[in-house]
């Protein structure tokens, strides 16, 4: 068009790679082994004795250790809206996951720009994904002012992706780090479980799963093309390709809905199975134009 003066970003010549990984937890830990007996106690379920056999099974069954969690015993005393089964609570849950999910995802950032060496300026784009907690400006925003990034960073924000965060921001970082020569990409997922802590119910035994299987915490990365080995940049994980495919009558498997109660998860139990019927047709076809076929 006349007038105008095209502007062209110059690709980057190789293919993304992660660059740094940092993680972070909130103090509060929980054995896995005690936790039925804590969450029963804690929600007044004790009478509900078959119910917390069962979540005892749940619990061995997910072979998980220990969980931190960002809220703790005094907070749920505080708010018995969390200690019922679906009481109005979303304004707490709100309050709580909206504060602490950038603080979280901030200190895994630090320790991943730490390992990277290279200063935070350096950083041109930040994505930053979590279920917990929307807001406006979100946490992507909240976090370039914790981290003082610079005020040209380009942002994204991914609310409610549920399990699927990862790849989906690793996808998102390749794409970003790839078409823009000296791209860095700050990627941050972040979730509490102030969503969706709640009292057992024998009506809604679903949410058994969910209650013994997530757990608070933050990951991120720095991902870039082209690492620049005078600074020492190396890189730790080539992503040399990504993909997405909708499994064959999965619709319904995995969901998550918000309301006044918090959210609920529904992990509809042949989620496994689903998994063990194609994943073995999805790593052939991301391994075998690589070459490997074992
Ligand atoms: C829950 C889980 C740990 C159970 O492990 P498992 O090896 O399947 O063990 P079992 O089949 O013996 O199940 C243990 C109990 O959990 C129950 N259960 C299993 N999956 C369930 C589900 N999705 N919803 C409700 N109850 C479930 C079983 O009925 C069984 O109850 P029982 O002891 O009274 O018979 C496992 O199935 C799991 O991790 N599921 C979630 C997977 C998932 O959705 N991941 C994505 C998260 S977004």
């Amino acid at each position: 068009m006349p007038g105008l003066v095209e502007k062209k970003t110059q690709r980057a010549e190789g293919l993304a790679s992660i660059l740094a990984i940092g993680r972070a937890n909130p103090p509060n830990a929980m054995e896995q082994s005690t936790f039925p007996d804590f969450y029963f106690r804690v929600t007044n379920s004790e009478h509900m004795v078959d119910l917390k056999k069962k979540f005892q099974r749940i619990c061995e069954k997910t072979a998980i250790r220990k969980r931190h969690f960002v809220w703790n015993e005094d907070l749920l005393i505080e708010n018995p809206c969390l200690r019922t089964f679906m009481e109005p609570s979303l304004n707490v849950r709100q309050k709580v996951a909206v504060a602490e999910i950038p603080k979280l995802g901030a200190a895994a950032a630090t320790k991943a720009i730490e390992e990277w060496g290279q200063p935070k300026s350096l950083i041109t784009h930040v994505i930053f994904c979590t279920t917990s907690g929307m807001d406006l400006p979100g946490a992507d925003y909240q976090l370039y002012k914790l981290l003082g990034l610079n005020p040209d960073i380009q942002r994204i924000m991914l609310y409610q992706q549920g399990c699927f965060a990862g790849g989906t921001v690793l996808r998102l970082a390749k794409c970003l780090a790839e078409s823009s020569k000296g791209a860095r990409v700050l990627v941050v997922c972040s979730e509490t479980t102030t969503v969706l802590v709640r009292a057992p119910s024998e009506e809604h035994q679903d949410d058994l799963v969910a209650q013994a299987l997530f757990a608070d915490g933050a990951s991120a990365l720095i991902v870039g093309a082209d690492p620049n080995v005078d600074t020492n940049e190396r890189p730790l994980f080539t992503i040399f390709s990504t993909s997405q495919v909708i499994l064959p009558d999965s619709d319904g498997a995995i969901g998550g809905h918000v309301g006044e109660g918090g959210l609920t998860a529904t992990l509809h139990r042949d989620v496994p199975l689903f998994i063990s019927k194609n994943v073995s047709k999805c790593l052939e076809q991301a391994f075998l134009p690589l070459g490997i076929s074992d």
